[in-house]
């Protein structure tokens, strides 16, 4: 069939939903549906079989719904309504909850229903776009393939929305606005801080005030142990900020500054004596960033909470990056917020990636995030930065870093374990392990060109071509298309999928490792890959691959063709970049000198 989705961005689920029905034999176009006309325009331009909203804000014409089929994916159980329905499902505790794929009428979402699945939502609740990208998304795609075989047999009938049966359990929510949202300070316990903290992570935060600032907050864990006034913030730690609640304490990793704040709190700084504020301290509106760049000098004199990565915990708290061992085998976890690895970053998870291979085990995991294994550089962090060319070049070449480090690695036998999604760099840095397993379902990128044009690095033209041979390596890297596991698996770009939630894929990688450490004929392999990787240095040093690439950067970052800072923008802005921004970037000129 012909199938056109007409979706606000075409995000993880709508790829996913793309990558199932193409296995399946169809031909999908996606229609960024930014508008009535936009809308009016694919459909009279495609002359779908059926339509598909997999992620829409909002209302299809009526002349598109009353001629065609369009089916509209709906993130709650049978019955809900409203563009809220995991923000309260996730405030209010809600033991299960669904996706249910339902009819586009003349009322939003209350169409007549197509399929629906439910699923238990987990007792500590994850963060609503955690949520969306694992069990919504799942669910989703059992309910659109059961959908579209049901359209195809031309015989179903959809269920009208009567909530006289006792299946509709839901009802219609209005927005969640930010005063449901307000956190008491003096009166919520940490579950309930977190609990709406994670409501409306990612999209729209939680506003609220730190040492005056209006900021949206993100990225909530419980803290167990340290405590303090409530509301105060007490420690931080690799750019979060830890805040005392009346029980306890609630970590807090990044933070959106109000939009057209930033004078305020230029104004606000210098009443305080920040002197300096002006000139070196002038945080930006609109970017979710590590919380600790937000507030810049305001935490002065709030302590440095350290927690090394192998401290063994015996109670909750937040770590970025974390290595446990385990029958022979490292795993390192680094849960990046949305997979981003700033400069920073790049250089902790490094010294996590050393401190492993200084480890008398065998194998090292390489366990990524869990909804992203990784998404390359940080571009929110770079948009930020004084000169987001600089940073650019510090962060790929942070990155390249800790990529020289895997490929480098002649102790062990590197495991990359994908758990969640992989985007550009992160997609790519997953290739330098020996081994690549990835749980199924999960969306692989892997391309920069999108970015206005850029290269890319972390040794991708050899790490791409040498698993999936110069031809599917310029055709993955040119289509900018994304991949499912299937395919992946098909032409090699992975070894092994496993099917199963995460826990159960990280059950079975972390089996397939252990295997790997107790094999009678382990030095065997790693001789075989020393050989290999010696052969492969004669042929062409890793050294010249990364000169290469970071030639083609350095034009990006730095040439008068301006197109990846644009893309880049346009990106961390979601398209609504604020009109007068200054001037950042490099000036030509200055370039040699800058790198
Ligand atoms: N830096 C900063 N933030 C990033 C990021 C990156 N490299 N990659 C993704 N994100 C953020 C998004 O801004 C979004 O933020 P929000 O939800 O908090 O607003 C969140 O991660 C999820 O991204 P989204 O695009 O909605 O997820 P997706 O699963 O639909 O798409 C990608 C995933 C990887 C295709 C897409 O995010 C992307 O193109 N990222 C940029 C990758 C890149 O170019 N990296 C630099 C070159 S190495």
């Amino acid at each position: 069939m012909n199938i056109l989705f007409l979706t606000t961005a075409h995000n993880s689920l709508s790829q996913r939903l793309l990558i199932e029905l193409t296995e399946r034999g169809h031909k999908i176009t996606v229609s960024i549906a930014d508008g009535e006309a936009a809308m009016l325009g694919a459909v009279a331009r495609e002359n779908p079989d059926l339509i598909i909203a997999p992620m829409l804000k909002a209302a299809i014409p009526e002349e598109i719904w009353s001629k065609r089929v369009c089916l509209i994916v709906h993130p709650g159980i049978m019955g809900d309504r409203g563009p809220s329905s995991l923000d309260w499902a996730i405030a209010e505790g809600a033991p299960r909850w669904g996706v249910t794929v339902l009819q586009a009428a003349a009322e939003m979402d209350a169409g007549p229903i197509w399929a629906s699945h439910e699923f238990p939502l987990p007792q500590v609740a994850d963060a609503k776009g955690s949520l969306y990208r694992n069990e919504v998304t799942e669910a989703a795609v059992k309910g659109v393939l059961e959908a579209v075989e049901k359209f195809e047999s031309r015989r179903f009938r959809p269920v009208p929305l009567d909530y006289a049966r006792p299946e509709m359990r839901g009802r219609l929510r209005p927005t969640m606005a930010q005063k449901d949202r307000a956190i008491d300070w003096a009166r919520d316990r940490t579950d309930e801080v977190v609990r709406k903290l994670r409501a409306a992570d990612s999209a729209p935060g939680v506003l609220d005030s730190i040492f005056g600032l209006p900021v949206f907050l993100y990225g909530a864990h419980n803290e167990d142990r340290l405590k303090g006034a409530p509301g105060a913030v007490i420690a931080q730690r690799d750019g979060a900020i830890c805040r005392a609640t009346v029980d306890g304490a609630v970590w807090i990793t990044h933070l959106k500054l109000k939009r057209e704040a930033s004078h305020d709190a230029d104004r606000r700084f210098a009443k305080q004596g920040y002197a300096y504020c002006d000139a070196e301290f002038r945080p930006i509106s609109g970017i979710k960033l590590p919380a600790t760049q937000i507030l810049g000098p305001l935490m002065r004199g709030v302590p440095e909470a350290v927690l090394p990565v192998v401290a063994e915990l015996d109670c909750r708290s937040y770590r970025e990056i974390r290595y446990v061992e385990r029958d022979g085998v490292g795993h390192i976890y680094f849960d990046f917020y949305n997979g981003a690895m700033s400069t920073e970053q790049c250089y902790r998870l490094r010294d996590a990636f050393l401190f492993a291979r200084s480890r008398p085990t065998r194998v090292i995991v390489l366990q990524g995030g869990k909804d992203f294994f990784s998404n390359g550089i940080h571009l929110n962090v770079i948009e930020a930065a004084d000169d987001p060319a600089v940073e650019s070049w510090r962060n790929i070449n942070a990155i390249d870093d800790v990529v020289y480090e895997i490929l480098n690695t002649m102790s062990h036998i590197v495991v990359a374990s994908l758990r969640g999604n992989a985007g550009a760099g992160g997609a790519i840095l997953a290739l330098a392990a020996d081994k690549v397993f990835a749980r199924d379902g999960v969306v692989f990128n892997p391309h920069y060109k999108g970015m206005g044009g850029l290269y890319g690095s972390e040794y991708w033209t050899y790490v791409l071509p040498r698993r999936v041979g110069a031809p599917r390596a310029q055709e993955l890297t040119e289509a900018c298309r994304p991949m499912g596991t299937d395919e992946a698996k098909r032409i090699g770009f992975v070894d092994g999928v496993f099917a199963g939630d995460v826990a159960g894929f990280e059950r079975q990688v972390a089996a397939q490792a252990a295997s790997i450490a107790s094999r009678g004929d382990f030095w065997n392999l790693l001789r075989d890959k020393h050989e290999r990787r010696v052969n492969d240095e004669r042929a062409k040093p890793l050294a010249a691959y990364r000169a290469e690439e970071l030639a083609k950067m350095k034009v990006n970052f730095f040439g008068p063709d301006a197109a990846y800072h644009r893309a880049r923008e346009n990106f961390v802005f979601k398209g609504r970049a604020p009109a007068a921004k200054a001037d950042r970037s490099s000036a030509p000129e200055r370039l040699s000198h800058a790198v």
